[in-house]
């Protein structure tokens, strides 16, 4: 049997439309997962809205729409998005559907059977904004500083989540999976949060309509956290298809913003040991990004619409930017000005130039077929495997490697000079010369294909091969000798990477 693969990235909430930071983290998902097909496994990849938020209401309530329908909208133009973007998610949920709200209930009433809910009372300060309590420590000038709005007060009955009663067996959990929370400088935060701060926190809520009420007391609703970070449950089929939730749960991998890494690496674990379920893999957070320095916000009008971009940069190389110029867990700074750098750099000069050069070399000196090599002369080192820094999500390692390979064989072809091989007439030499070189590109575009399948589609498809069947093969391949049918016919590519003006 397969392995499998369970990936899932935060669940959005429908208040706005998606900005480059919720892209950043999709994007980041779509990778792994399209890496984890490449490996032969079997992927499961989810994404989807967090409906039953405040402000979800508030947004519907500001736009003049009844609220179901506002989040019917707007769930709508998220999945459009994420299809815009080429995302490969198998499936989309969103916590308004009825499969979420049946898992919830039974997670609930398995939670509570265990005694770890309870009835207490509660009187914080509260931000819609972060849909969380805040205390006076969080505040600065009184207003919470994320959102720059007065918290309310609130003093109600709620029902509270005995999360403090897993605080051991969470802290062995993470010392015994050093994995388990990436990466490591915020694993060491989760730790002394768990082990200082954690308190029991309330998972109710009084007089509010919107959500999933109680399934104990209708009086009251369920805190959107709770039932949001369920979901992970119930797209796999938690209280709707045990058959389906046995083969998927647990998840191999959370991606979260490091804004939500306490909910999903404190919070969420003790959720499921209250539950009796196994934990996920792994939980990574990522950093955040500013935009030329500054905060994305609305307010300052500078944030950026991940459709609009594609739309004007490509897909591919909009990701590929992203990826690689922010380390995967920590924070970043991404403008237009660095994009352009890059690409022209890397993806212009650099993958596409070396595309076009070696075509143009096997059309000129081997009348546009693979040459057989006379030996095997392999000088060119296949890209170093890109496996290890997906394994440990470092994109901007990966996209590194496959860099150097580019330029490698730049080098190369620059030293080697095979034009002076044909006119001196070494056949044999040359012949080998662009049969490595050949070789090399081959697995280059296959080191693309989790970044970015459309090029690396078209790269095999120059090369005279038939970019489907690439695919089919695994990526356990490339680690293995590969050999190219000699007498394929090349072909130019299309320019992969035109020139654009942002
Ligand atoms: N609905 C909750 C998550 C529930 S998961 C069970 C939520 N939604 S959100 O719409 O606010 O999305 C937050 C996520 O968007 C962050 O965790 C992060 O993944 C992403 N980002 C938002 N702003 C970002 C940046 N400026 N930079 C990078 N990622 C950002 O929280």
């Amino acid at each position: 049997m397969n392995k499998k693969y369970y990936i899932t990235t935060p669940i959005y909430y429908v208040n706005a439309l998606p900005h480059l930071g919720n892209a950043y983290s999709t994007f980041a998902a779509n990778v792994l997962a399209d890496y984890h097909r490449m490996l032969g496994e079997d992927v499961y990849f989810v994404t989807g809205t967090d409906e039953n938020a405040q402000k979800n209401v508030e947004a519907a309530e500001s736009a003049g729409e009844d609220v179901k329908k506002y989040v019917d909208r707007m769930s709508a133009r998220w999945q459009e998005t994420w299809d815009t973007l080429a995302v490969t998610n198998n499936d989309f949920i969103r916590t308004t559907e009825e499969r979420h709200k049946k898992g919830v209930e039974k997670f609930y009433n398995t939670v509570f059977a265990k005694s770890d809910i309870y009835k207490g009372t509660y009187e914080g300060l509260y931000c819609i904004g972060c849909e969380s309590y805040k205390t006076d420590g969080d505040l600065v000038d009184g207003l919470c500083p994320e959102h720059k709005r007065k918290p309310e007060i609130l003093k109600e009955d709620n029902y509270f989540f005995k999360v403090t009663k897993y605080r051991e067996k969470l802290l062995k959990h993470i010392e015994d999976n050093p994995n388990f929370i990436q990466p490591k400088e915020r694993r060491n935060e989760i730790i002394r949060y768990i082990a200082d701060y954690m308190e029991d926190f309330s998972i109710s809520r009084v007089n509010q309509k919107w959500g999933i009420p109680a399934p104990n007391d209708n009086e009251h609703t369920l805190y959107v956290w709770f039932d949001a970070l369920i979901n992970y449950l119930t797209a796999v089929g938690y209280g709707t298809d045990e058959k389906m939730f046995k083969k998927w749960w647990p998840a191999q991998m959370h991606i979260v913003g490091k804004d939500i890494l306490k909910h999903h690496a404190a919070w969420w674990p003790a959720m499921l040991m209250a539950a009796d379920l196994p934990l996920p893999e792994r939980i990574f957070a990522h950093g955040f990004f500013t935009v030329n320095g500054e905060k994305m916000s609305k307010t300052i009008g500078n944030v950026l619409n991940p459709e609009y971009l594609a739309k004007q940069l490509g897909i591919e190389p909009l990701k590929y930017y992203l990826l690689h110029d922010i380390p995967f867990g920590k924070d970043g700074d991404v403008s237009i000005d660095k994009f352009q750098e890059i690409y022209t750099s890397e993806l212009a000069n650099g993958i596409g130039n070396l595309i076009s050069r070696v075509t143009s070399m096997i059309e000129k000196y081997s009348n546009g077929v693979i040459p057989s090599p006379n030996k095997m002369i392999n000088r060119f080192p296949a890209p170093t495997l890109i496996n290890k820094h997906l394994e440990s999500a470092s994109f901007e390692k990966a996209l590194k490697e496959i860099q150097k390979a580019v330029s490698d064989i730049n080098t190369k072809i620059n030293e080697e000079k095979p034009w002076e091989m044909a006119k001196e007439k070494k056949t044999e030499e040359l012949d080998s010369f662009l049969y490595d070189a050949v070789e090399v590109i081959r697995n280059i575009a296959w080191a693309l294909i989790p970044f970015m399948p459309e090029t690396s589609d078209k790269i095999f498809e120059s090369l005279g091969l038939i970019a489907a069947e690439e695919k089919k093969q695994t990526f356990v391949k490339i680690s293995e000798k590969t050999t190219i049918e000699p007498g394929l016919k090349v072909k130019k590519p299309p320019i992969l990477f035109p020139t654009i003006s942002p």
